[in-house]
């Protein structure tokens, strides 16, 4: 056990800053959960993997953890408890999970399972998440929101969710929507409540600044909200009007934002209830930030605020105004789902491969030139590799440059042969080693080092798909904390960037959160003769919902698990990931066709006595099996 340096573990990968007391180091120096956010309740995810791996599930994986979704659930609700008491608020607070954050079934069968007991409810924007929701037995005051852009027929659905029982609140996005509302309230005895999404000047920061403001492509405008007001009166529909609502865009970085959008919204709510309305909801939206590199900033990966100060200015907020208006309180409802569901997975992989300069230990002798006379040029990169020390490194890396571009004209011109060329590489990189391992011992390093730093980071090959498992952080630049499971006993020794097996140069990570700073390299051990595994944090949000199958990768096995109050743990489910039948089928093809393609090809091989015919029969056989097979890498 070597506790100063898991400490030491624990602050380079910044564990205990974004991991909100559910991910830690223990002892051993293995990451854990705590799945409870109970310091002495943990799981061991190396131990994980081991049992996953005999139960023959491999990874890459993604480890779920309900009990997480239902601490951030309680987490949220208990600030708003918190805050009503505080500021003496006269109204309740209501939370609902938007459906596009997270839309496996195992994700939303837990946030609905864990969320009964506070009334949680859903928050939809197609229909097809409307019909999935519509499956799920929520409780008689939970709400079902249903956002978005709505033709006719997510109209009469929402009627026909009414009908069946639910609270639904239809969030009118344009006038020609609540027109056609109204013409189906005419015909029926059911009818649901609306909502009418108000359009802020206030803007959100961040990433997604551009869901508010002025220039949205959502909500209506203040003339709009009359002429609707108008409409649901001129149809004796204004007892319907339930709903206020407003988003002004996800991962909110600052508080003054919000704070800036509540007091507008809550203005608009007065005026409507002066009006002679009674809607009797105000609903906040989503945007609540995730705290991805523990900074506690308004940095993009980071928020600067806690959930508790969110709730605190939300009803502050909203108090002063109703008070200062004489209008009723109403029930503030929150749509946040980055900061519920972020935290609750873990996509866990192997690294198959180390490659690049730092794959070699600096110390490692150069190997022989066998080939007779070497090159006056390559004496002296030798010479150079020989001599470089402390003082001099500066010139001799700028001398080495020269020596390299000379060879590799000399090479252009046919003057070298391949095992000069190697023998040259190779010194290069050896005096570039050196140079880096002399800078570092500067108290301001050189801007050349630096770049030079960033080239000379060994790539991780590691077994997933970006674009399936973090699509964000190839779309939009996102960062996620990232780091090996295990051997924090043992200081990394690499500088890396991560790249995946898909066949797209995109496919690389080479920014990681840190605290001050975004890393352009990621400090993880040389992998010994043990699989070396990595995980990447707070992926629930949204990675699953925006995951692509490039390359045909499709979704990787997952595993959820559970804790109980001993500290005893347990795989409650698996489910496999997607077999590349699936996968194929999933895009239009006909598994019969192509099993019939590859019989005819077999035969002919068969026939023409290329292959015997057992060897045609087990072939094909074979071919079928891995059909079925995962298409992530398996063990060698
Ligand atoms: C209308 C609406 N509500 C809620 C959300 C959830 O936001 P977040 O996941 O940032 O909390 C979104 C997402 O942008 C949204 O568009």
């Amino acid at each position: 056990m070597n506790i100063r340096q898991i400490q030491e573990a624990r602050e380079l990968y910044g564990i205990d800053d974004w991991g909100a007391g559910y991910f830690g180091i223990d002892d051993e120096g293995h990451v854990v959960s705590h799945p409870t956010g109970e310091e002495h309740l943990s799981v061991s995810l190396p131990e994980v993997i081991a049992k996953l791996k005999k139960q023959g599930m491999h990874t890459p994986v993604i480890l779920r953890f309900p009990q997480i979704i239902e601490g951030q659930l309680e987490r949220m609700h208990s600030a708003f408890r918190q805050a009503i008491t505080e500021f003496h608020f006269k109204g309740k607070h209501i939370g609902v999970f938007p459906f596009k954050v997270n839309q496996r079934r195992e994700f939303i069968d837990a946030v609905v399972s864990c969320g009964q007991r506070l009334n949680y409810g859903l928050e939809v924007g197609s229909k097809t998440e409307f019909i999935a929701a519509m499956s799920y037995p929520l409780t008689a005051e939970s709400l079902l929101i249903c956002n978005g852009f709505k033709d006719r027929e997510f109209i009469e659905m929402s009627f026909l969710g009414a009908a069946m029982g639910k609270r639904v609140v239809v969030v009118v996005e344009g006038p020609d929507e609540l027109e056609t509302f109204i013409e189906l309230a005419k015909r029926q005895t059911i009818v649901p409540e609306v909502g009418l999404r108000v359009r802020l000047y206030a803007k959100g920061a961040g990433k997604w600044e551009k869901s508010s403001g002025d220039s949205s492509k959502f909500g209506l405008t203040t003339t709009e909200v009359l002429n609707c007001l108008a409409l649901l009166e001129a149809a004796n529909l204004q007892d319907r009007l339930a709903m206020l609502h407003f988003h002004i865009g996800s991962q909110i970085t600052e508080i003054k934002r919000f704070k800036n959008a509540i007091k507008e919204a809550s203005r608009v709510y007065a005026k409507v209830c002066k009006m002679g309305y009674n809607p009797a909801f105000l609903n906040i939206g989503g945007g609540v930030g995730v705290d991805y590199d523990g900074s506690k900033s308004s940095f993009l990966s980071s928020a600067n605020y806690t959930m508790q100060e969110f709730a605190n200015d939300a009803i502050y907020v909203l108090g002063d105004v109703c008070a200062n208006e004489g209008v009723p309180y109403p029930t503030i409802v929150t749509e946040s789902g980055r900061v519920i569901a972020a935290y609750h997975s873990v996509v866990v992989t192997d690294i198959r491969e180390v490659q690049g300069e730092e794959a070699l230990p600096i110390e490692t002798d150069l190997p022989e030139h066998s080939d007779g006379e070497v090159h006056k040029s390559i004496k002296e990169l030798k010479y150079i590799l020989d001599n470089i020390n402390r003082k001099n490194y500066v010139e001799f890396y700028h001398d080495a440059i020269e020596y390299q571009e000379e060879l590799f004209t000399l090479f252009n011109l046919g003057y070298l042969n391949l095992a000069d060329r190697a023998f040259a590489e190779d010194l290069f990189r050896r005096v570039c080693r050196r140079a880096l391992y002399f800078s570092g011992f500067q108290r301001h390093q050189l801007e050349e080092f630096e770049d030079l730093q960033k080239v000379m980071v060994s790539k991780y090959l590691a077994n997933f798909s970006m674009f399936q498992s973090i699509p964000d952080s190839w779309a939009i630049d996102q960062l996620f904390p990232v780091m090996p499971l295990s051997r924090h006993d043992e200081k990394p020794s690499h500088k890396a960037t991560i790249v995946d097996i898909t066949c797209d140069s995109d496919g690389c990570l080479d920014t990681f959160v840190d605290r001050a700073d975004v890393k352009t390299a990621l400090d993880l051990h040389v992998p010994n003769n043990q699989p070396y595994y990595i995980g990447f944090f707070l992926v629930g949000a949204y990675q699953e919902s925006l995951a692509n199958e490039h390359n045909l990768f499709g979704a990787i096995h997952e595993a959820e698990l559970h804790i109980n109050a001993d500290g005893d743990w347990e795989i409650t489910k698996v489910t496999k990931g997607d077999p590349i039948d699936e996968l194929l089928e999933s895009r239009n093809y006909d598994l019969k066709e192509i099993v019939g393609c590859y019989e005819l090809q077999f035969n002919r091989a068969v026939a023409e006595g290329r292959l015997t015919p057992e060897e045609g029969k087990n072939g094909l056989q074979r071919m079928a099996k891995f059909m079925k097979s995962y298409p992530y890498l398996l063990d060698r």
